[in-house]
């Protein structure tokens, strides 16, 4: 069984590539290095990498030859940029992803497992929210992922395509890049203490966000490429928290308190977000989740040590 990888250096993509290595795939990469690293993956027997552009469609045709199963995870990932720069986040996110699926469909993969996003939905009402909620995105980024679970949808009803759309809530890890203006409010915090500076609340605090790990994300996109279920899943641990008690939760993992500064609320951002966790609970065992205190304590002692 081989497994193409889009993708496959980047944050997301290279925990999931050792997770299949792990458990025994073959794994190619595709991956064009405009955000991934090779660094960010092992030397391996079973690991080939291939560098390349998912909106190059001969690219990603002859990456697929020989190819069983697809994990597509390639993308701009950055809704502020998809704001700034429609047409290019439009190109990657929905011309890529029809790219990997039509060279998909005339090729003997079995089953696509794509990168969707919370981002779909829009304002969340009623919580928790589950994967029939309305879909209303408020950015680029969400309505290009909102068009990959409907191209998604409509290359499994014409083509008999096997496809799952997961869609991540917000994920968290070791390799999260915390120098993008747009880095997600963990990796950000964490650098911020690394450097001794007081980390910004935006808003009172009370917001509350699914994290979830990376490792997790990975482990749930092993599963899903085994798994027979199709269509769209949210990827979440079910178990939200606000930004005060994750902060509190990162000073005991630190030792040390954080100085917070509050400014206003970013224009835009959801309040309370959660998970309805029982079609991922068809995917994984969903109570295996690593713990925020767990996450956090590991990523910290992670980035303590590519310090020294
Ligand atoms: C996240 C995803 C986004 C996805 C969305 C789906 C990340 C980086 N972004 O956005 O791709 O579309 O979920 O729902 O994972 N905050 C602070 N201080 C900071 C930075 C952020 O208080 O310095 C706050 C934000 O205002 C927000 C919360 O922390 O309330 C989380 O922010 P962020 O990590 O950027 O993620 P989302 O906005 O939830």
């Amino acid at each position: 069984m081989t497994v193409l990888v889009t993708g496959g250096a980047g944050f997301i993509g290279s925990h999931s590539v050792e997770r299949l290595l792990e458990t025994g795939w073959n794994v190619r990469v595709l991956d064009n290095f405009s955000s991934g690293a090779r660094k960010n993956l092992p030397t391996h027997d079973a690991l080939e990498i291939v560098e390349g552009d998912i909106r190059d469609f001969d690219a990603v045709r002859l990456a697929l030859e020989g190819v069983s199963h697809v994990l597509h995870l390639a993308a701009q990932v950055f809704v502020q940029a998809s704001l700034e720069n429609p047409p290019n986040s439009c190109s990657i996110n929905v011309l890529g992803f029809v790219n990997v699926l039509q060279a998909a469909r005339t090729s003997d993969v079995q089953r696509v497992v794509y990168a969707s996003s919370a981002a779909v939905y829009g304002p969340p009402q009623p919580l928790p929210i589950d994967e029939t909620h309305a879909c209303q995105p408020m950015s680029p980024y969400g309505l290009e992922k909102s068009i990959n679970d409907q191209y998604g949808k409509l290359f499994e009803q014409e083509f008999f395509l096997p496809l799952l759309g997961l869609r991540y809530f917000n994920v968290y890890g070791p390799r999260q890049d915390p120098r993008s203006p747009y880095a997600g409010v963990i990796s950000k915090f964490i650098s911020q203490l690394k450097q001794q500076q007081s980390v910004t609340i935006f808003g009172d605090g009370t917001q509350t966000r699914d994290f979830i790990f990376v490792k997790d994300i990975a482990r749930a996109n092993v599963a899903a490429l085994q798994s027979p279920l199709t269509g769209v899943c949210n990827v979440a641990t079910g178990k939200s928290c606000s930004l005060l008690q994750m902060v509190q939760t990162l000073a005991k993992c630190t030792g040390q308190p954080l100085e917070v500064v509050h400014q206003a609320a970013r224009h835009g951002d959801i309040h309370f977000s959660s998970s309805n966790n029982d079609r991922l609970g068809q995917v994984l065992n969903t109570q295996d989740f690593t713990s925020l205190e767990r996450g956090l304590s590991l990523l910290v002692q992670e980035t303590e040590e590519s310090c020294e």
